[in-house]
């Protein structure tokens, strides 16, 4: 059986009752996220890459990404406190934990679960390049391209999302749903006029 029916068909889950549709399946992510795996161990053969992830939303990407890289890596995370939308928008990014390797003339992969403004990235990966890392570029599992505010060029990418706003596979809303292991849209009177980050 596979998994969204197991979901499904537990009556008990309440936070089924809550989705609209799947967006993308397991099966789907799984298979997407080791073609990714695979151009980054292409990529990176000899340059031993430090992939560096924002907490909470990167949690099942990276667990999955770094399994399907072949290659030696080193992993790192940062975490960032989870502002409003509108703090967002002033490029207002504080980051609460930060990374414990030095990444000074290291190979950066940054991971990210979802890119929508662009402004959290931007803020992070401007951060990471005072540091001066030989290289750095951005893996991204989901591209919500319509609201983009700062372009960023992205060397890996999962898939494009239309503008809805999706949770599972990390992303959550208000906190919940990171532990679906598929990427759903929420009922429409789930949601808010809020913006939920981290
Ligand atoms: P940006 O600064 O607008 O690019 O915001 C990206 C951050 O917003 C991501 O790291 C997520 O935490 C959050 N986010 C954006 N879209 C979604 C979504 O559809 N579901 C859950 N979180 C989202
Ligand atoms: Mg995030």
């Amino acid at each position: 059986m596979i998994v969204e029916d197991l979901w499904k068909a537990d009556k008990n889950n309440v936070l089924m009752d809550e989705i609209q549709s799947v967006y993308v399946s397991a099966e789907n992510i799984q298979q997407r996220v080791i073609e990714l795996g695979q151009a980054i161990s292409r990529d990176y053969v000899g340059k031993n890459p430090v992939l560096v992830g924002a907490l909470k939303g990167v949690l099942c990407f990276m667990a999955d990404l770094i399994r399907a890289i072949t290659i030696p890596i080193e992993v790192d995370l940062i975490a960032i406190s989870s502002y409003s939308q509108e703090a967002r928008q002033k490029g207002l990014v504080r980051m609460v934990k930060d990374l414990d390797l030095p990444i000074t003339g290291r190979h950066v992969l940054f991971v990210e679960d979802v890119i929508d403004t662009g402004l959290t990235l931007n803020y992070l990966i401007n951060s990471l390049r005072a540091r001066q890392p030989a290289s750095i570029e951005v893996c991204v599992l989901f591209d919500k391209n319509q609201h983009r505010l700062i372009d960023l060029p992205i060397r890996y990418k999962g898939f494009e999302l239309p503008d809805y706003f999706v949770v599972g596979y990390g992303l959550d809303y208000h906190e919940r749903f990171r532990n679906l292991p598929f990427v759903g849209i929420l009922k429409p009177e789930v949601l808010f006029n809020r913006r939920q980050s981290g």
